[in-house]
């Protein structure tokens, strides 16, 4: 009687006990969580580097990102429950679905899935490539623009990071970089109108680099010749 009771209370709990896995949220200082992606085996999304690892029962987010962060790149994605790949940009393409299996080194957590990447990634405000220097989130009116000049870093807006509008401002000799809403690079030699530095609003990353901010709508991150 007592016996059958138990078994029925332990199946019960077992039944409850179906994990649905979820992304690691106790992460590095600077990693955040940036979702499922897609990925083929016929071409790695995240071809820098990578380890596999179902034997020891050791992946999950805690130990794939601090790999790839030791290999100087910005992206870590767990695959298929035991894989870890490295990379400088997010993949171009969300997968949305199909990141459901539990990491080999944690039951609870996500490692993406069969072609699914679960990506996580660091973001910094660049502090400045090198001859300039950050001086933080601007405010950006459309109508007063900040930095006048709209320029085109090599490659077109998709190639746009902090230091291709760095360097395209500077050798068009101006002394002011901005780069907005991420793949706009402004160029100018004084901030102009009513626009003033401003907390928040800078969240975009840039569209040649997904580890460091462009601006945002109306806000760009203002670089000055050091
Ligand atoms: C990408 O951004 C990071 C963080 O700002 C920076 O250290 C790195 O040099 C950038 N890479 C390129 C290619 O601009
Ligand atoms: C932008 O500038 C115009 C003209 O000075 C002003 O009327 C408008 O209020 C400004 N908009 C913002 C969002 O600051």
């Amino acid at each position: 009687m007592y016996n059958s009771i138990i078994s029925i209370t332990l199946f019960a709990a077992s039944t409850l006990a179906i994990v649905i896995p979820s992304p690691a949220f106790n992460l590095p200082t600077g990693w955040e969580y940036s979702g499922c992606y897609t990925d083929s085996t016929q071409r790695r999304e995240l071809n820098s580097d990578f380890y596999f690892d179902m034997g020891s029962k050791a992946m999950n987010a805690e130990t794939c990102i601090p790999f790839c962060e030791s290999r100087g790149f910005a992206v870590a994605g767990t695959e298929y429950s035991g894989e870890c790949f490295c990379g400088p940009k997010i993949p171009l393409q969300m997968g949305t679905t199909g990141c459901y299996m539990p990491c080999a080194g944690d039951a609870m957590q996500v490692c993406g899935g069969p072609d699914r990447l679960t990506i996580y990634t660091s973001i910094t405000t660049n502090p400045g490539p090198a001859g300039w220097v950050s001086k933080g989130c601007y405010t950006d009116n459309v109508s007063v623009r900040a930095l006048t000049a709209l320029e085109q870093v090599p490659g077109g807006s998709e190639q746009l990071t902090v230091a291709a509008c760095t360097s395209t401002c500077g050798a068009l000799g101006y002394t002011l970089a901005g780069v907005e809403y991420a793949g706009e690079c402004f160029c100018g030699n004084e901030v102009q109108g009513m626009n003033v530095p401003f907390q928040g609003g800078c969240g975009m990353t840039c569209k040649g680099n997904s580890s460091e901010f462009c601006g945002g709508p109306n806000r760009l991150n203002l670089y000055a010749v050091a």
